[in-house]
């Protein structure tokens, strides 16, 4: 079993490994050894740069008793146009799980077509699911992921991010609010994957969006291999930045969440993201647990 999309795995399955998250954190924090995958091998695939993706993977891995190779797409023959079918191949048949950070998510289908090891989506043009997890826990552990639970996406709603939120809150029966500018097309499929299972409402102006909400979400506006774009997507998202206006009009114990990393005052200004509502670092704390729990359960030793 693969882990390519956050609309891959079912409710039941999302909510076991959270589960099994909280444990294996809960048990990291009061220093219990659990080294459940001793002798397995993960591969780290990375087409892009990395702080918390490639840091939690190697950590988790180890963590739990295992090891793992990086490879980053530059140094391997990926580089010279080796086909991504032939590089799941040959990694598959060394290690034991893949976890793979590209650009195109038709690569990593590729990948991961070409091999039964399982694979782990760690981000594309598509999906960040194992961001999607992290978020689900962050929420879980500060009382807002329930069914009717006000969500709000606000700034680039086409993106990766947005994707997998929006089918992990839809899993969850949230009510999901995507606040971006007109002009930004959302993904055709995760709306109807969300709209399948709750409420999906589309707004363009950010502070009517926010109203009442639980989590106010965001993202930057200028993601990995958008750069030549940044001043035109600078402008068409100024007025979806979130700051204070936009808490207060969200609820009073709303929390304010972001996947990282963060741009101070475009995006968000620094009195949220600084501020008390603040989760982020929780949220990339996550990312180790959530991980950890996935490749066990992806291993079957879950
Ligand atoms: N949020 C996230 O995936 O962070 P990195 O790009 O640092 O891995």
């Amino acid at each position: 079993m693969d882990f390519l999309k956050i609309t891959d795995i079912s409710k039941e399955k999302l909510h076991s490994i959270l589960q099994l998250a909280a444990k294996l954190k809960e048990e990291h924090k009061s220093g219990k050894i659990n080294f459940s995958l001793a002798g397995k091998t993960l591969a780290l695939l990375m087409e892009k740069p990395s702080t918390r993706t490639l840091a939690s993977f190697q950590i988790g891995m180890a963590q739990l008793g295992g090891q793992t190779t990086v490879l980053s797409s530059s140094v391997s023959q990926l580089s010279r146009g080796e086909p991504f079918s032939d590089t799941g191949a040959i990694l598959g048949s060394y290690c034991d799980i893949i976890a793979a950070r590209l650009h195109k998510h038709t690569d990593l289908e590729e990948l991961a077509n070409a091999t039964s090891t399982p694979v782990i989506n760690a981000l594309t043009d598509l999906d960040h699911p194992c961001q999607a997890l992290a978020a689900l826990l962050t929420m879980k552990e500060n009382g807002k992921l329930f069914p009717g639970a006000k969500f709000v996406f606000a700034g680039d709603c086409g993106f990766n991010v947005a994707n997998a939120l929006m089918g992990a809150c839809a899993l969850e029966g949230m009510d999901i609010t995507l606040a971006c500018p007109q002009e930004c097309a959302v993904n055709k499929e995760y709306l109807k994957f969300a709209q399948s299972h709750s409420t999906v409402k589309i707004s363009h102006d950010l502070l009517s969006a926010a109203k009442d909400a639980d989590i106010i979400y965001t993202d930057t506006w200028v993601s990995m291999g958008q750069e030549e774009e940044k001043e035109k997507r600078m402008q068409l998202f100024l007025p979806f930045q979130v700051n204070s206006a936009t808490m207060h009009a969200a609820k009073k114990d709303a929390i304010f969440m972001h996947d990282l990393p963060a741009y101070r005052g475009k995006e968000v200004t620094s009195d949220v993201i600084d501020g008390p509502q603040s989760t982020i670092y929780a949220e990339a704390e996550n990312r180790l647990h959530v991980q950890k729990a996935l490749m066990l359960h992806l291993l079957g030793k879950a």
